[in-house]
């Protein structure tokens, strides 16, 4: 898949099949997150991979609309040492699309409880961790059969000034 196609098709799933995804699949997700940009290279991201089926439930537990990722092979909190979300924004885009590139789908959940988070995973006190991510094989319909949902090109871009 070309990282055009990649872009335009990908979509969130929050249903996914029982099907495990090979570790060395989830290693080639991993490793395109630790290729992403950030800020003067400073890279200030940890990711917490969690499999455990009991882990994963009680993950989903720490945010509000973090439900699907109880149903996920997988999923992996991105720990943010800076406190500045961009550059976490960027990683999780990374491990988003290679993902979808090796047949593996994703969501994004917010993890509004942190200190029920940190506990669960032994995350220290100054660390933010208010971003995870589900990855599994997709029980829902193709993207390419549902709408995208954006705002027309036009409706978004100015040239020169607002
Ligand atoms: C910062 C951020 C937080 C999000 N949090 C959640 C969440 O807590 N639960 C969820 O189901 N989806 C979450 N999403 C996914 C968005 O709802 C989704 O990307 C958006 O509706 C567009 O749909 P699409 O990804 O299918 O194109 C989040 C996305 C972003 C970028």
């Amino acid at each position: 898949m070309n990282t055009l196609d990649a872009i335009r098709t990908k979509g969130s799933v929050r249903k996914f099949t029982e099907e495990s995804v090979p570790e060395e699949t989830i290693l080639q997700i991993l490793d395109a997150g630790r290729h992403s940009q950030s800020s003067k290279n400073n890279q200030p991201w940890t990711f917490v991979l969690v499999q455990d089926k009991e882990h994963l439930k009680a993950l989903s537990e720490c945010g509000t609309y973090a439900g699907h990722i109880a149903g996920a092979d997988f999923a992996v909190v991105l720990v943010d040492h800076s406190n500045w979300s961009f550059d976490i924004g960027q990683a999780a885009a990374y491990l988003q699309l290679a993902a979808w590139d090796l047949g593996v789908s994703s969501c994004i959940a917010y993890f509004g409880l942190q200190d029920k988070l940190k506990d669960l995973l032994g995350i220290p006190p100054g660390a933010v961790a208010e971003i995870g991510i589900s990855f599994g094989y997709s029980a829902e319909e193709p993207r390419s059969l549902r709408k995208s949902g954006r705002k027309p090109l036009e409706d978004i871009l100015k040239r020169e000034h607002w």
